[in-house]
């Protein structure tokens, strides 16, 4: 049977082994997925060794700069994110390396019903997990994507990097002038349940689409913040982590999965 892994460390919590075994029920599709724990002071050694007689990986905290190296080739997203979650061995055995988080994003926004054409959106942070989805949020030609992070240069240097893909900008969060349509929290504030210092206007209330990359059981800091100011959603990214993996599993065997049942089912079990 063929053999995908997701590797990580810690990788315990990990929900990609469940959505993919919903997905290989759901298509018929003929594979087995394990978590994978890779020693921190070994990624390379641990994954090729994998590779002898895996198909796949997907890759999260924290190798997806050290995936990013390994791989052979890359797709151009992967090369403008700097990062790697997604591996696929090759007919002639190397290895191609993918970013889906982005897309795993923008999928989880329009089945949300959001238009991205024309929205102004804000970025909050300036890390790696922003660097990813910026191609992609890009690419749905917004009429302004505003980066806002704590320490600010990296942001400027995050659009300046960005901007022959689109109107990408950098700013303070005291300096934001809102509303905006799209408010996506990139930082790993929720982690230590904190917020960014917004200013409230940054909202339209009943309008402002919310989105946190994070996901927990309980509402985040930054999604409760979201509907107490009137914001239209407020919308954690379990949706994306089920979308990224949809991403990954049509890379791997050329069949999309349906991903709402298994978003319903994920659901219920937080
Ligand atoms: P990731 O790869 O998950 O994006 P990262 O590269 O460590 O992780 O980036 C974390 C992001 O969250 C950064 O943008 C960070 O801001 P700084 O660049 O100023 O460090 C942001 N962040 C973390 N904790 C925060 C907090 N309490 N308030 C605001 N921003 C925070």
């Amino acid at each position: 049977m063929d053999r995908y892994a997701v590797f990580g460390n810690p990788i315990g919590h990990s929900k990609s082994p469940q959505i993919h075994r919903l997905f290989a029920e759901q298509t018929g599709e003929q594979l087995g997925y394990e978590p994978l724990l890779a020693p921190l002071d070994d990624f390379a050694g641990f994954a090729r060794a994998f590779f002898a007689s895996g198909k796949g990986a997907n890759v999260t905290v924290p190798f997806k700069e050290e995936a990013f190296r390994l791989a052979d080739q890359l797709t151009p997203r992967a090369r403008r994110a700097g990062a790697v979650n997604t591996l696929m061995k090759r007919e002639d055995g190397s290895l191609l390396g993918d970013n889906t988080d982005g897309a795993g994003l923008v999928s989880d926004l329009k089945h949300a019903g959001l238009a991205l054409d024309g929205a102004r959106i804000l970025l909050l942070g300036a890390g790696g997990a922003v660097r990813g989805v910026l191609e992609p949020l890009l690419a749905e030609r917004p009429a302004a994507l505003v980066i806002a992070n704590r320490t600010e240069d990296k942001a400027e240097a995050l659009a300046r990097e960005f901007d022959d893909l689109g109107p990408v900008s950098a700013c303070r969060f005291a300096e934001l002038q809102g509303p905006f349509d799209l408010i996506v929290n990139g930082t790993s504030a929720s982690l230590a349940g904190e917020l960014p210092p917004l200013p409230e206007g940054v909202i339209r209330p009943g309008r402002t689409f919310c989105y946190d990359m994070m996901y927990a059981a309980d509402a985040t800091p930054f999604c409760r913040w979201a509907q107490q100011l009137g914001a239209a959603q407020a919308r954690d990214g379990l949706g994306m982590l089920v979308e990224q993996a949809a991403e990954a599993f049509r890379l791997w065997r050329g069949v999309s999965p349906d991903t709402a049942p298994v978003l319903a089912r994920l659901r219920s079990q937080v």
